[in-house]
């Protein structure tokens, strides 16, 4: 898919204030610093559409980006960032969660987790958090280019072994991406224009 327009809508922490407009949404979720507003820079090719920052805690709020003139891509705060947390004493906040349960445009969440960790227990948890929610996912290894490609292989299914380990039956659709050098682009635009197509 080409991206021929990507524009900054509306940032907030509402749900009822998210644009009304019905299309099809995608959104970006997972740890601070993981790298979610720089993914979103690199699938549209726009290098500030989302600010971005080598510290964590950076994106605050929900953030509305129409693309093409007829869907969304939605850049969300990062969860387990530990300063946050303790002072909020929630692991994921409410106006996050409530994205999650109310927002009817929603399609698909990407969840990404960084390819050089095992599996977090907090991405765990809001894995889970999501099938019970029952909102579809896939899941977006980060900073590929942060390790040799022989050992892409060995962080999925090390990956899949975590989440079988916690009931989960098969891995859902997943990406190898590094916003750094380009990788996995194409895989998940394309997997996005499919949906959209449908
Ligand atoms: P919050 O908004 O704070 O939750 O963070 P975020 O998940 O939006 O992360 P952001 O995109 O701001 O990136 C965090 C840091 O990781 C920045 O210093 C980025 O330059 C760096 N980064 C993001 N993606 C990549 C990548 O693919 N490769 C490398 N090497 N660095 C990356
Ligand atoms: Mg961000």
């Amino acid at each position: 898919m080409k991206i021929s327009s990507a524009e900054f809508v509306i940032s907030n922490s509402e749900v009822s204030k998210c644009p009304a407009e019905r299309i099809p949404e995608y959104a970006f979720i997972g740890r601070s610093n993981v790298g979610k507003s720089s993914l979103i820079n690199m699938l549209t090719g726009r290098k500030s559409l989302a600010k971005t920052s080598a510290t964590p805690g950076k994106t605050q709020l929900i953030n509305h980006f129409k693309i093409n003139n007829n869907w969304f891509l939605v850049d969300l705060p990062g969860y387990g960032y530990a300063r946050v947390s303790k002072k909020t004493k929630q692991k994921f906040q409410k106006f996050i969660t409530n994205y999650f349960e109310q927002r009817e445009q929603l399609i698909c969440a990407f969840v990404l987790v960084d390819i050089r960790h095992d599996a977090q227990k907090i991405d765990l948890e809001f894995i889970n958090y999501l099938g019970e929610t029952e909102v579809p996912f896939c899941i977006v290894f980060t900073k590929a280019d942060k390790i040799g490609s022989s050992k892409v292989e060995q962080h999925i299914k090390a990956y899949q072994d975590s989440l079988y380990a916690n009931n989960w039956e098969e891995m859902p659709p997943y990406f190898v991406t590094s916003s750094s050098k380009g990788i996995g682009k194409d895989e998940v635009l394309e997997y996005i224009d499919a949906i959209n197509q449908d």
